[in-house]
């Protein structure tokens, strides 16, 4: 496996009034998953990219985390240092925000 960990971002936008991650604030979720990995060096090891619908646009914005599968959901800008050293670091899923699949 290339990555020790690979995290898709849904950044899938839907017309309005339809709900889309990509709408609120996917993109923003990439972006700040990509300069925090690099700041912490992890970019070679833990990739984090753009993906389109994870079907679950409900709970959105949404990511999954493999190669464990977990989903996440209602992913907050403050919510991503804490998805990136409790579950990419130190593999705890971080429970409060994981969809229940
Ligand atoms: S638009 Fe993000 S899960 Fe569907």
């Amino acid at each position: 496996m290339k990555y020790k960990k690979h995290v898709f971002i849904c950044t899938n936008q839907k017309p309005a009034p339809k709900k889309s991650c990509g709408e609120e604030h996917g993109m923003a979720l990439v972006d700040a998953f990509k300069e925090r990995l690099k700041d912490l060096g992890l970019q070679i090891d833990i990739r984090a990219q753009k993906t389109g619908c994870l079907d679950v646009c409900a709970f959105g914005p949404s990511m999954v985390v493999y190669p464990e599968g977990v989903f996440y959901g209602k992913v907050e800008l403050s919510d991503v240092e804490e998805i990136i050293q409790s579950h990419l670091i130190g593999n705890e899923p971080v429970e409060r925000l994981r969809l229940a699949f």
